[in-house]
């Protein structure tokens, strides 16, 4: 098999003052791969998102991305820049003005002019069907027009890796159809962390769920994974 984008090792997360709420967890990411992640509501889905990014630390465990292992702060600005997460909360990931500015701020802060800048903005609102948002407040969006303009401004990023936390949550059926379409068209491997049967049949080459702190095959006869 190939070699993996993103491997984790014998992962271990505890909030503090809490139980575990991963444990001995391993996931690998390989190329081409749409995974889709599924689990109750606290089992620790977005937590693990945030620990392949290094935005919480592990308690035990490695984090390996595009071929090295990642350990301080300063080893995962280069994995946050190549593996583009969307959070599970809009209002977690935007915070300019207006929605031209939030999907030009990634481009510029990693060097592009501001004529090529101006160029990705066009380009992935119109991907997104969103050219009508780009003027708007972006604090005064709906909550479905507030996720697509959050998976647009990671987009503007080229990410090599997407990292999709409940991406069609609040999406109405059409928009979510275009969604599939457009992520089913991405070349990009993705981890998708999604509640939604409908949509992960759509969309997941494999499926996994994430039960007492790992990591297992998903089951569609269980409601969950693999007894
Ligand atoms: N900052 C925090 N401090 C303490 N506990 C936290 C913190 N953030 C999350 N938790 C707890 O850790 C557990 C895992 O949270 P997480 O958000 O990763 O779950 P999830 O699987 O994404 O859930 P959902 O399906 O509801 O999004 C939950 O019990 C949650 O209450
Ligand atoms: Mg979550």
């Amino acid at each position: 098999m190939s070699e993996a984008l993103i491997s984790l090792r014998n992962i271990g997360f505890a909030y503090l003052g809490r139980t575990a709420t991963l444990q001995a967890l391993d996931l690998d990411l390989f190329p081409g791969e749409r995974l889709c992640v599924s689990g109750p509501n606290g089992a620790g889905k977005s937590t693990l998102l945030h620990i392949m990014v290094g935005l919480l630390k592990p308690t035990t465990g490695t984090v390996e991305a595009f071929g090295q292992k990642r350990l301080g702060e300063k080893n995962f600005h280069d994995v946050r820049r190549r593996a583009g997460l969307v959070f599970q909360d809009p209002d977690d990931q935007l915070f300019c003005p207006t929605v031209q500015e939030d999907i030009a701020f990634g481009p510029l802060n990693i060097g592009k002019s501001k004529s090529e800048t101006a160029a990705i903005v066009e380009q992935v609102l119109e991907h997104f069907g969103l050219m009508h948002l780009k003027e708007r407040i972006t604090h005064k969006l709906s909550g479905g027009e507030k996720r697509l303009v959050t998976l647009a401004a990671v987009m503007a990023m080229e990410p090599e890796v997407l990292l999709l936390d409940e991406p069609s949550n609040g999406l109405d059926e059409e928009t979510t159809d275009r969604l599939v379409e457009i992520l089913v068209s991405l070349p990009q491997s993705m981890i998708l962390i999604s509640h939604d049967a409908h949509f992960r049949a759509k969309i997941a080459t494999r499926s996994l769920s994430l039960v007492d702190g790992h990591l297992e095959d998903f089951d569609p006869k269980c409601r969950h994974a693999k007894p």
